[in-house]
């Protein structure tokens, strides 16, 4: 009887079919049960094994995981799987699934070719398949279905051409996403048969030829997206007179011409992408007049020309404003301040002019939440203002290459005043003068970068209060005096350049302390006295120049030193040392009283503590070798900030199964390697699941702004409407979670202290070391990232909290894993610092204990924190990861005791009450002095 129903469908042996199904229930579910098995037989990895254990014959099919029935037949109706790693075929036999209306398999590698039985279902309304790796034509039968309203394919690597018909048996699609497979040919012009489409993603393929004016016709459409194709020609006239249209984005194509007029008439639009392709011609002058709703407008990397229109500051809902690399000539406009919701303005990179005043700065402090301008490469050739310290919540300033001149004191004092500053790009200008006073209260700025100016003075002792900077590059200036010894006092400075100035004095012992220096550039002044052998101790440091100074005595051999050429020592007085650096080699012994001298300047603690991390530091470097990273090192010298979608696409080999590490709740991350060899870790946010596009931007906010050694680096973003990804430092060694949890994988009881060493200073650096604190929100051992020297770093900072000035508490909706979440967070969503140190000390309980806080020991009355809290100190033997401790060693209680110390500790920092866990500064002296122990007797 079902067989029959299945294969024909005349309306008659339809209403049969029902009646059957309605008086034999069990019938129409055994069907649904052996299609659902069929496709359990075609999956051929399932990690989690939810349909190995959960879908049991014994139970109803109803009851399986990802399985909902209607409530009147108790037929299939929903099939949702997504994001589950599933690997393996879709069989023919789901296509019997008669009842079902909501399919969702997205997110997990489906391989192999669509099944022509697909189009059976005859009720489906709703299809994902993507973000799978299925191949093959698209086919056209499941175009057949015509109660289809949702079809979403996207990111799969289907090929071939788009049906010539495409739209002819499906009358009632709504949404069709083809976007990010391989598809070729052009764009049929019978899309328009899709009358009722609202969002059509055809973008990231290999379609070619030009837009048909018929897509004029999808009168209800509210997004199109055709971005990075190889789409050629004009824009028609017709896609200007679509009311309705709010998402628009042709970029990455080579389409040319004008852009048609009524294209910025069009009154319902919000976003508007025309980036990187070839069009030409001016702005109309009466720009800002058509677009009433537009948020952000992308005309960047284009050949527009002519003047920016003043009219273009009547957006008032305009939020991004892009015109970088293009031809704009004439006056930058004086309005733009209208525009009281502008975060994002770029000029760089055209011909603009301005007045002596530069008095279109001023306009911008009317827009209370900018964010970002960057000026670069026009010839201004004006004078900075003062104004430009009203503008309040500033965090980048980029005007390298604008000619400006003028003194800085006298123009610009107010910057001090702008807190949110970050980011300060003045280089290549002609600006005199000292730096003033003012500059060096920015406690929260990153990166100052002044390079290639006339700026002359000396740096004051108080340069130490810019605690949060990462670069600070002031060379090719005319500064003069003693570099300050209170630079060691900027605990995360990553790139330092001095060169081509006047300094002279020694070059202090104390930027030995500076951990994370990966760039030293002295070179060209004056500088006298030794080299500090106390830089041996920087073990990040990869580009070192002190040439063309008045250095004397022995060059250090160790650490980096190893692999600096003679080019970082030329030129100067009376250097020597190995061979190596072209020097003349030292006389007498290496002991040389001036080096002993040297070594305990630098042992010479100014209090007990600097004294014991000093002493960690060295014993750690001898301990791990950790090694200067040679990935670090093959990094190209300028990797662009922003790099496209075809990079990441090559580098990827299209983003193939072979090089997926792993998928997270937004997205999936891959392996990619440059043509220069260069590994990275591609983070691809999937954009149509909710909160991926803020987990982007969340992330993007977070890690732009912060830097250290145990935080993943990002290298790059890619950035257009409808693809978001991060590129990411590559980390050879996987997971913690990898390294406790799967077969063959060991860590000692010294690497697992060191890698919670790693994460405790990464997240008291969130908490304590930058301004706004910010919290992680989700620490777990998949979270945690390994790199080929076992050195841990904190990643995915997808649901992290950045926090205003003065807030320390917040609520938030809860997104973060079961097991590790703080109990206030879980049940009233409320965020702080002390979330993430309850995470970490269930971390540091796992690690030791090898244990989940979702073992299926605990229970509701038991967990991980009371079982170990009931067995410290006495019984601490009975709880910690037998791995660790083997009865022979001779040192086994002294080990015992460190393990019952850093469990005690543990236990504290996941209080119940928040009010009673440590800081996260605590937490790293406390391990460190725990380390010592350990270190000491091993
Ligand atoms: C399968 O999972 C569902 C939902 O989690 C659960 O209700 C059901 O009891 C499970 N069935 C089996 C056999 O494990
Ligand atoms: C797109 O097509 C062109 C030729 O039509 C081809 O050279 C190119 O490699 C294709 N690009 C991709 C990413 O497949
Ligand atoms: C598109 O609409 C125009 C009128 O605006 C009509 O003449 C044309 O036939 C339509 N094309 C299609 C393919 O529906
Ligand atoms: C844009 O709209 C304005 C006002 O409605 C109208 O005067 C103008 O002609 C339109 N321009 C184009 C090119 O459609
Ligand atoms: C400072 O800015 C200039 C100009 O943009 C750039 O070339 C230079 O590399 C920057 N300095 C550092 C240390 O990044
Ligand atoms: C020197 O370079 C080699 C090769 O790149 C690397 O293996 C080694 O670890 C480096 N040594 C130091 C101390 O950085």
């Amino acid at each position: 009887m079902e067989r029959i129903c299945f294969l024909k469908s005349s309306a008659v042996l339809w209403m049969l079919y029902i009646l059957a199904c309605f008086t034999r229930p069990t019938e129409g579910n055994s069907i649904d049960q052996s299609a659902l098995l069929s496709l359990k037989e075609s999956i051929t990895i399932d990690p989690n094994q939810l349909t190995v254990k959960n879908w049991s014959i014994n139970a109803s099919v109803c009851s399986w995981i990802g399985v909902t029935c209607n409530s009147r037949h108790h037929r299939v109706a929903e099939l949702n799987l997504p994001n589950m790693a599933l690997e393996g075929s879709i069989p023919p036999q789901l296509g019997n699934l008669s009842f079902i209306v909501y399919l969702n398999l997205s997110g997990n590698s489906f391989h192999g070719k669509l099944p022509q039985e697909l189009a059976n279902l005859r009720r489906l309304k709703f299809m994902d398949f993507g973000i799978n790796v299925f191949t093959g034509f698209l086919p056209q039968t499941i175009l057949n279905i015509s109660t289809l309203q949702i079809l979403i394919l996207q990111k799969n690597n289907l090929s071939g051409n788009l049906p010539e018909d495409i739209c002819h048996h499906a009358p009632n699609l709504r949404l069709l996403s083809l976007a990010d497979n391989r598809l070729t040919g052009t764009i049929p012009s019978s899309i328009s048969g899709c009358t009722q489409l609202r969002i059509l993603a055809l973008e990231g393929n290999n379609l070619t030829g030009s837009i048909p004016r018929e897509i004029g016709n999808l009168t209800m459409l509210k997004t199109l997206y055709l971005d990075s194709n190889n789409l050629e020609g004009f824009i028609p006239q017709e896609l200007g007179s679509m009311n309705g249209l709010e998402r628009l984005n042709l970029q990455a194509n080579s389409l040319s011409g004008s852009v048609p007029a009524n294209l910025f008439n069009m009154t319902t639009l919000r976003i508007l992408g025309l980036t990187q392709n070839h069009f030409s011609g001016r702005l109309p002058s009466n720009i800002g007049y058509g677009m009433p709703n537009l948020e952000k407008l992308y005309l960047d990397v284009n050949n527009l020309n002519g003047v920016i229109p003043d009219s273009i500051s009547n957006y008032s809902k305009l939020m991004l404003l892009d015109l970088s690399a293009n031809e704009f000539t004439g006056l930058i406009p004086n309005t733009f301040g209208n525009l009281r919701f502008l975060e994002v303005l770029g000029l760089n990179q055209n011909n603009l002019e301005s007045d002596q005043e530069l008095s279109f700065i001023n306009s911008l402090a009317g827009c209370k939440y900018l964010q970002e301008f960057t000026t670069g490469g026009n010839p201004l050739n004006g004078i900075l203002p003062a104004s430009i310290g009203n503008i309040s919540n500033l965090e980048t300033i980029d005007m390298s290459f604008c000619g400006i001149k003028g003194d800085i004191p006298k123009q610009i004092e107010c910057l001090g005043n702008v807190s949110s500053l970050r980011n300060l790009y003045l280089g290549f200008n002609k600006l005199t003068s000292s730096i003033p006073v003012s500059l060096w209260k920015l406690k929260d700025i990153l990166q100052f970068n002044l390079t290639s100016n006339l700026l002359s003075g000396s740096l004051p002792s108080e340069i130490s209060s810019l605690k949060a900077l990462n670069l600070l590059d002031l060379s090719l200036n005319q500064f003069s005096g003693d570099i300050p010894s209170t630079i060691s006092e900027i605990p995360n400075l990553i790139n330092i350049s001095l060169a081509s100035n006047k300094f002279e004095g020694t070059i202090p012992d104390s930027i030995g302390k500076l951990i994370s220096l990966e760039m030293l550039d002295l070179s060209n002044n004056s500088l006298t006295g030794m080299i500090p052998k106390s830089l041996e101790a920087l073990q990040h440091l990869t580009r070192f120049n002190v040439s063309f100074n008045e250095l004397s005595g022995e060059i250090p051999s160790g650490g980096p030193f190893e692999n600096f050429t003679y080019q970082s020592f030329m030129s100067n007085n009376a250097i020597c040392g190995k061979p190596q650096f072209h020097v003349p080699p030292c006389q007498g012994s290496s002991h040389s009283s001036s080096e002993k001298i040297v070594l305990l300047a630098v042992l010479i603690p100014t209090t007990a503590s600097a004294a014991i991390t000093l002493v960690i530091v060295l014993l750690l470097s001898r301990y791990r070798k950790r090694q200067v990273q040679a990935q670090a090192d093959s990094l190209p010298d300028i990797m662009p900030e922003r790099i496209s979608y075809y990079q990441l696409q090559r580098a990827t080999d299209d983003f193939s199964n072979s090089n997926l590490l792993g998928r997270g709740s937004f997205g999936s991350v891959f392996k990619g390697s440059f043509t220069d060899g260069t590994l990275v870790a591609i983070k691809v946010f999937q954009l149509q699941l909710e909160g991926a596009f803020k987990s982007f931007e969340t992330e993007c906010a977070v890690l732009r702004n912060l830097r250290h050694r145990n935080l993943t680096k990002v290298i790059s973003s890619c950035s257009n409407l409808d693809f978001k990804a991060l590129v990411l430092e590559y980390m050879p060694n996987g997971s913690l979670e990898k390294w406790m949890h799967s077969n063959g994988h060991f860590l000692d009881i010294v690497q697992r202290l060191n890698i919670m060493t790693d994460v405790a200073c990464a997240v008291k650096y969130l908490h304590h070391g930058y301004s706004p604190p910010v919290v992680h929100c989700d620490l777990k051992p998949s979270n945690i990232l390994l790199d080929q020297d076992m050195v841990g770093h904190v990643s995915d900072f997808g649901i992290a909290k950045l926090f205003g000035e003065e807030e320390t508490l917040r609520h938030t909706m809860t997104l973060a894993t079961l097991g590790y979440i703080a109990p206030e967070y879980g049940a009233e969503g409320l965020v702080s610092t002390s979330c993430d140190v309850y995470s970490y000390g269930i971390l540091l309980m796992e690690t030791f204990t090898r244990r989940r806080p979702t073992d299926e020991m605990f229970s509701e009355d038991s967990s991980l924190r009371s079982w170990i809290a009931n067995s410290i100190p006495h019984a601490i033997d009975r709880v910690v990861d037998a791995n660790l401790i083997s009865p022979e060693e001779k040192n086994v209680s002294r080990k015992l005791n460190c393990i019952s110390s850093i469990t005690e500790m543990a236990v504290n920092c996941s209080a119940e009450s928040p009010g009673n866990r440590p800081s996260m500064k605590d937490v790293v002296a406390s391990l460190q002095k725990i380390k010592v122990q350990l270190l000491a007797y091993s």
